[in-house]
């Protein structure tokens, strides 16, 4: 409520004292309102508005009511708290005036800095890889990392006791037990089923990079972990040959490690493919010399050759699976392919300790933000 000046009915200095201290007061409380430029016009029409201010209301009902015998002592005081009030109001006024035009906002400080995230250096890696694959025409394909016996192993043609399907290396699914065989749930081991995911939505040719998370139970160590991260490739088309094969991974390697980079196969096993073969890169690290001036080069283990994938033409077998969608093996061939991310980001960066990519001490991520 906004003060008025009450009607006095004792003129004494003692009852004028009082009611000037309260009238004071009263201005205090209000000074205190006046942030806004409508509040202060209306704060000044209150106090010193000619018709009904607090000034004009002093005059009247103070001044021109007191008895003739205290006039002459009232009219001193009310003048002097005109004036005392008219100092205020204006010195109030003043202040507002000056906060609210000061900017609450000084531009001119640095402000608040937001860390901009990175890719994880793996992920960065994975991109990498994807991206050397999307500029020869293949497409990007994911699937899921809990996945069935199926298509994890049965659809790849792994033999019924092969011994990667043992639990010393898959990670199955609690209480799948009642459950057939093939429906039951694991982690993926590899990012081999989305080869068969992929034939089952898209019909021949296709070409596909997956990237993706796998698991396998392995105890941490340097080189070791339960979660890890492939790229998978798949092309299938008439015709593929294992030069076509070698031809686009050779291209890759060179576009990931450098053009000096050679290439060399060696035969492997795999069920889902047939022939198979691991696939080296010289040793970017020595040049493939196995040499690091006169001490040996520790990521080639002297060999000057470094093992980054296996590889090799998609199985008939395999074909079996997806046969009804196109993939006719009278028909189709393919090649397949299947790397490490996490192994070649550590050749790339230059770790020797696997773990320090997933112990999110951020002093080790940020050298690659
Ligand atoms: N899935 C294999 C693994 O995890 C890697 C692999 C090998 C993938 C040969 C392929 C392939 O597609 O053709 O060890």
């Amino acid at each position: 409520m906004a003060y008025t000046v009450p009607k006095l009915k004792d003129f004494s200095p003692a009852a004028l004292d009082n009611a000037a201290r309260e009238l004071l007061s009263a201005l205090e409380r209000e000074a205190a309102q006046t942030g806004s430029a409508d509040q202060r016009k209306s704060f000044r029409d209150h106090w010193l508005g000619r018709k009904d201010g607090i000034l004009a209301q002093m005059n009247q009902l103070w001044l021109k009511a007191a008895p003739k015998e205290a006039k002459r002592e009232v009219g001193q005081r009310v003048n002097q708290l005109k004036a005392e009030v008219e100092q205020k109001v204006e010195a109030a006024l003043t202040k507002a005036a000056n906060v609210t035009t000061t900017p609450s906002l000084d531009i001119s400080l640095p402000g608040i800095r937001r860390q901009l995230g990175a890719e994880h250096p793996i992920i960065r890696t994975m991109h990498e890889i994807v991206g050397v694959f999307k500029n020869l025409g293949y497409s990007v394909a994911e699937g899921p990392v809990v996945e069935t016996d199926y298509y994890n192993f049965e659809a790849l043609n792994f033999p019924p006791n092969h011994p990667a399907r043992d639990t010393q290396d898959t990670l199955f699914l609690a209480n799948q037990e009642a459950k057939p065989r093939r429906e039951q749930l694991l982690l993926r081991t590899h990012t081999s089923p989305v080869q068969i995911r992929t034939m089952e939505k898209l019909k021949p040719p296709i070409r596909i990079v997956i990237p993706g998370k796998v698991h396998r139970n392995d105890p941490p160590d340097a080189s070791h972990s339960p979660m890890f991260h492939q790229v998978e490739g798949l092309a299938v088309d008439t015709n593929i040959t294992f030069g076509d094969l070698k031809g686009t991974l050779d291209h890759a390697m060179k576009a990931l490690f450098g053009a000096s980079v050679r290439t060399g196969f060696r035969p492997s096993f795999f069920p889902f493919t047939e022939p198979s073969a691991e696939m080296f890169v010289s040793c970017f690290i020595c040049g493939g010399s196995g040499k690091r001036g006169p001490d040996p080069c520790r990521p080639c283990k002297q060999t000057g050759w470094i093992e980054i994938l296996g590889c090799g033409m998609v199985d008939p077998n395999v074909f079996e699976f997806v046969k009804q969608n196109g993939y006719d093996p009278e028909k189709v061939s393919g090649f397949a392919f299947g790397m490490g991310v996490d192994r070649i980001a550590m050749l790339k960066y230059g770790l020797d300790d696997l773990q320090l990519f997933f112990q999110g001490d951020v002093r080790f991520l940020q050298q690659f933000a």
